[in-house]
């Protein structure tokens, strides 16, 4: 199917740079988590149309209006809650999967560290690093017998220790530090499957969470990920990589 896509464009059939992009998509079944909206229904919606089979997961499946009138496969996961995780799993049994995104996530408190709640800070990392690692383990069995073996773990710009100059916000930047570590160690452990895992960071998105004075649309920083995901392979498993394909520093 991608290689007839190919030809097709080769041939002078399809729109150019847009499109041949889109083939790198089309056949491969993908899991995106937290896909009801923001940037994973972004995902959810480019994929599909890129002709890939998507699975897009939302806490609440009845109110993912959006996610359902894309024509896509909505599935039931909470990633704090064991019993919803095991239900995936179960619901998924036997079925390949290609293409792991970890998306979902929170964010909760811009305050500095002084002022940072505990309780606040632990489900800060229930969800985004201990959410992760349940997904993945859960759907191991159905990425080794996909074929592109990629897991993209959502990380952000705000997780690099390197970059850190402003602080505050301390329970979300630890926590996609830990996702880096996590997304880094899971490549190393992998590696002799040709996994590819990787840590990304979007950008900065108008969604809910990034609020309406970001500087990309979900539309640009989808595109360009899923541009920058498309020709990765096993040799580059373990990068922290942007949504524009550069690398960022730990
Ligand atoms: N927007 C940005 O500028 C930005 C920048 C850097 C990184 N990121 C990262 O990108 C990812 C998506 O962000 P976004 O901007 O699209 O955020 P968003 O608009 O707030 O959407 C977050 C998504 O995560 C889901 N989610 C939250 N808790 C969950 C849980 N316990 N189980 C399953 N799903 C859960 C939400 O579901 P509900 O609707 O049920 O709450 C929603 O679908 C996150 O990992 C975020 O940290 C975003």
């Amino acid at each position: 199917m991608r290689w007839a896509i190919a030809l097709l464009l080769v041939m002078g059939f399809g729109a150019g740079a847009v499109a041949a992009q889109e083939s790198e998509w089309s056949g491969e079944t993908v899991l995106v988590t937290g896909a009801n909206r923001g940037i994973g229904l972004e995902f959810a919606r480019q994929l599909h149309e890129a002709g890939a089979t998507v699975i897009g997961t939302a806490r609440k499946p009845e109110k993912a209006e959006e996610l359902k009138a894309l024509g896509v496969r909505v599935v039931q996961l909470d990633v704090t809650d064991e019993a919803s995780v095991a239900a995936l799993v179960k619901e998924l049994d036997g079925l390949s999967i290609d293409v792991l995104m970890n998306n979902a996530g929170i964010f909760l408190e811009h305050g500095d560290f002084e002022s940072a709640d505990p309780a606040a800070v632990m489900k800060v990392y229930d969800v985004n690093v201990v959410g992760p690692l349940r997904v993945i383990q859960a759907l191991l069995p159905n990425l080794r017998s996909g074929e592109r073996k990629l897991i993209m773990n959502m990380s952000s710009g705000l997780g690099s220790i390197a970059n850190n100059t402003g602080g505050g916000m301390v329970a979300y930047r630890a926590s996609k530090a830990a996702l880096n570590m996590q997304t880094h160690t899971l490549a190393a452990d992998l590696a002799k499957e040709d996994f590819i895992c990787i840590a990304m960071s979007p950008g900065w998105v108008r969604t809910d969470m990034g609020g309406e004075n970001a500087n990309l649309s979900p539309a640009e920083s989808v595109s360009g990920m899923l541009s920058t995901l498309a020709p990765l392979t096993a040799k580059d498993s373990g990068r922290y990589l942007n949504h524009d394909g550069t690398e960022l520093p730990w």
